[in-house]
């Protein structure tokens, strides 16, 4: 029987240099769209998958990250004195509901090396990662992004990753996977790490959503460091490819990279769009700038 997923890796130690200097001393994975941090949003898309066990990896400067989801007693003592205590309820609500760890990555050696710093909190259960930069928007009453990855994996218990098609000019940006499609899911035979439009097999692109099997610790010691002396995911999920035991699918829902100043930018309009407090005059103020272009 096909074990269930449990946990959740948050990898937010990232040094976060396409978003300086906003982020030399605030962590990018705190940066607000619209009112709420990047991070609360992937907590909420795990709680949606009935994930509640999650590891945060930080790293020197994140402090603020834990903080976040600490008691802050003054100013709730401030905020209850004043009957506002709705301002800060989501959060409460959200802090209640999940299980937080939180492991020091001692410095930022790339994607796979913080996936592997989880190993302790994750032991040998299957887990998922969520890029600690990255949003994805469903309709409500939809399975989150990473809901969708869980049933995948719950079915046979494969590792199986989010991905998107992107312009063969592209892929350079990427982890781009080789492999079939099979009734929607892909068998992924090969992952290549940001290959030239030459070089690349596909033009489907690794996005930030992932549901591993453990397996996955033992591909990422066997990589040695490549591009920056970091350690790439994509080359331990190569490995998984190669020993026939990783899937890949396209999810549905709207991804940003919120780790990059124009898919910032696009995740804040969308939610703006959206929110009760905003959205008309916030429509009508792009309307007329629209208007202003033409
Ligand atoms: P990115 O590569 O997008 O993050 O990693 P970065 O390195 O912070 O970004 P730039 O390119 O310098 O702007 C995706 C996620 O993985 C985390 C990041 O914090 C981000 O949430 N990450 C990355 C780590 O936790 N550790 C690392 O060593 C690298």
């Amino acid at each position: 029987m096909s074990e269930t997923v449990k946990k959740a890796v948050i990898p937010a130690a990232g040094l976060g240099t396409r978003f300086l200097p906003a982020t030399k001393s605030v962590p990018k994975e705190l940066l607000p769209i619209v009112d709420r941090p990047i991070l609360l949003y992937i907590i909420e898309e795990c709680l949606n998958a009935n994930i509640n066990e999650i590891v945060l990896i930080t790293g020197r400067n994140k402090e603020a990250i834990e903080d976040f989801f600490d008691v802050s007693f003054e100013l709730e003592w401030a905020l209850e004195k004043s009957g506002r205590t709705d301002l800060l309820a989501d959060l409460k609500a959200i802090r209640d509901q999940v299980c937080l760890m939180s492991i020091r990555q001692k410095s930022a050696l790339g994607l796979g090396h913080a996936v592997l710093t989880a190993q302790p909190a994750v032991g040998s259960e299957p887990f998922a990662v969520l890029l600690g930069d990255e949003v994805v928007f469903t309709e409500k009453g939809t399975p989150s992004a990473i809901a969708q990855l869980k049933d995948q994996f719950e079915k046979n218990s494969l590792s199986v990753a989010s991905i998107m098609e992107v312009p063969k000019n592209n892929v350079s940006r990427y982890g781009i996977i080789d492999g079939q499609l099979k009734n929607q899911i892909w068998d992924v035979t090969s992952v290549i790490e940001k290959p030239s439009p030459n070089e690349a097999p596909s033009c489907m692109a690794l996005t930030g959503r992932y549901v591993f099997d453990s397996s996955v610790f033992r591909c990422i010691e066997k990589c040695s460091p490549g591009r920056n002396g970091e350690i790439q995911l994509a080359d331990a999920m190569n490995l998984l490819a190669q020993g026939g035991s990783l899937r890949a699918m396209t999810i549905e829902g709207q991804r940003f990279d919120a780790g990059d100043k124009l898919g910032y930018l696009q995740a804040n309009v969308e939610v703006a769009l959206r929110h009760p407090e905003v959205s008309e005059d916030f429509k009508n103020f792009l309307i007329e700038k629209v208007k202003g272009l033409s």
